[in-house]
């Protein structure tokens, strides 16, 4: 067989630019996808720290306008990563993160910049770069959302396309004024079209025209064609189920490795948890928590925003934190939360600690030291923390629902032999079943038995890419056989 070719399309990829697990994903799955006989190359934008880390580029596209100024593709590579990069320095050289300025407000100009995007590999999909003409452009995210549309009306013979949506809360909608800068056409705008609640909307284009649409758990797919999670896409996202399927995310097992890892205190593995303890004792004293074998150690590794629930966590904390219970949160984002953790470390240093921080090292740390890992989030696509935690033996504790659901089987609702208890779930997301939950755990934990067959359990599962990818692999033939047929 044939490889099959296939333009990925990200804002962000591991480990060269990351705000999210958007970025994970999409450094990991080229990787998984080249045993499956998947030709991937990743174009992603020339932001300073993607051009600075881009290695043995040659110059593949020399576009003399692109959205107001100069452009050109590179062709390179970079920590085994093959990528096009869209070197536009207007658009991208900036600082900051990919979306924002350093002051943290997003660019007035994203429309524009995240259009040339798509512009470019609608051109790339349709053969700009003869060397690498793909049998399949994938989208990820809103950011990419608009290729699928220049694919549409560019009136010349395309590619198959898939849509992956990561995240359904960000929507990518600009003002129609955008439409000739953009080059789109007028008639675009509609209903049909990329009109979008009376505005241009980027993801509602992708999902509107791809081939194939992905979100990345089944939960989480059935999820968003309800009126209450659909966030306003419910409508059209029902209207295309036949072609919407949800495809779990993994992990890179080598990354995130109990038995090598560097960046935590002592290695080990399922046949040797009891290494975990010194980690327990680094992660505590890293914190200024107090040195307390026996009490359950919660991890927290989180964006902090409405999302991730941790609000409820803040709230469930008195009634948990009286039964000796520690708590380490590794996070940042909001201001206002990140305010109300740190006074709470400030109120009780003995038993919560907190870092507003972004730091891998030490989510490495509290993966391997904590002895639970809390997600409350309030909807969550995937979920990539639950996965390294399950490989980590910290039992999660997470809430009902997207896929935490699928990843994760509650310890009073075993599966059989197939699907073992790996942790706790609740719902539905109020700050009183999260109490309820922690208290569970607790009692779990002092069960040593029980805790330990958990983790045991979790550590068994597989949360690498392996299965995964090959589900990719899978539509991409799909398509391909879908078009040579039609
Ligand atoms: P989301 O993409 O919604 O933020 P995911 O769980 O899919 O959630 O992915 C989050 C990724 O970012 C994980 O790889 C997680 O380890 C990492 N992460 C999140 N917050 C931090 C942080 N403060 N420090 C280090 N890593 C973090
Ligand atoms: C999004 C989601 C998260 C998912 C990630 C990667 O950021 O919030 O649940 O794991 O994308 O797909």
């Amino acid at each position: 067989m044939s490889p099959i070719r296939v333009l990925s399309v990200a804002s962000e990829i591991y480990p060269i630019v990351k705000t999210g697990g958007l970025a994970d994903v999409a450094g990991a799955l080229p990787m998984a996808l080249k045993a499956e006989g998947v030709e991937m190359r990743t174009l992603v934008p020339g932001y300073p720290g993607v051009m600075q880390a881009l290695q043995a580029a040659d110059e593949v596209l020399t576009l003399p306008h692109l959205h107001g100024g100069p452009a050109r593709v590179l062709s390179g590579s970079s920590a085994g990563l093959d990528l096009l990069v869209l070197d536009a320095a207007h658009l991208f050289a900036r600082p900051g993160n990919p979306y924002s300025s350093p002051d943290g407000a997003d660019w007035p100009d994203n429309g524009i910049r995240f259009s040339a995007l798509g512009r470019i590999a609608a051109d790339i999909g349709q053969g700009s770069i003869p060397a690498f003409a793909p049998d399949i452009v994938h989208a990820h995210d809103w950011q990419a959302g608009l290729t699928h549309a220049y694919l549409q009306y560019s009136g010349r013979p395309r590619p198959g396309t898939v849509m992956t949506v990561h995240n359904l809360a960000f929507q990518g909608q600009f003002p129609r004024a955008l439409l000739e800068q953009i080059g789109l056409p007028s008639h675009s705008f509609d209903i049909d079209g990329v009109e979008y609640y009376g505005a241009i909307g980027f993801l509602k284009a992708g999902l509107r025209f791809a081939d194939r649409i992905t979100t990345v758990s089944p939960t989480y797919a059935a999820e968003i064609q309800r009126p209450d999670e659909g966030m306003g896409l419910d409508g059209l996202l029902r209207g295309r189920s036949d072609v919407l399927s949800g495809i779990l995310n993994g992990i890179d097992i080598s990354v995130w490795n109990p038995a090598t890892d560097p960046q935590i205190a002592s290695p080990f593995n399922a046949d040797h948890l009891g290494n975990r303890a010194a980690n327990k004792v680094a992660l505590q004293r890293r914190f200024g928590l107090r040195d307390a074998p026996e009490a359950l150690l919660l991890g927290v590794i989180s964006r902090l925003s409405w999302q991730k629930g941790l609000d409820l966590l803040l709230e469930a904390l008195p009634a948990a934190l009286g039964e000796d219970i520690q708590i380490a949160v590794l996070g940042s984002g909001d201001q206002d939360l990140q305010g109300r953790y740190m006074a709470a470390a400030e109120a009780k240093p003995d038993q919560i600690g907190v870092s507003i921080a972004y730091d891998e090292s030490l989510a490495h740390l509290i993966q391997a030291g904590a002895d639970a890992l809390v997600v409350p989030s309030r909807f969550e696509p995937c979920g990539l923390t639950q996965l390294c935690a399950l490989r980590y033996g910290a039992v999660p504790v997470v809430s009902r629902v997207g896929g935490l659901v699928d990843t994760v089987v509650d310890a009073d609702e075993p599966g059989g032999a197939s699907e073992p208890a790996t942790g706790v779930k609740f719902g539905p997301v109020t700050a009183e079943q999260l109490t309820g939950a922690l208290r569970r755990a607790n009692v779990l934990f002092r069960n040593k038995p029980v805790w330990r067959q958990l983790q045991h359990n979790g550590m068994a599962v597989d949360v690498s890419w392996r299965h995964r990818a090959s589900q990719y692999a899978e539509l991409y033939r799909q398509i391909v056989k879908a078009r040579q047929v039609g």
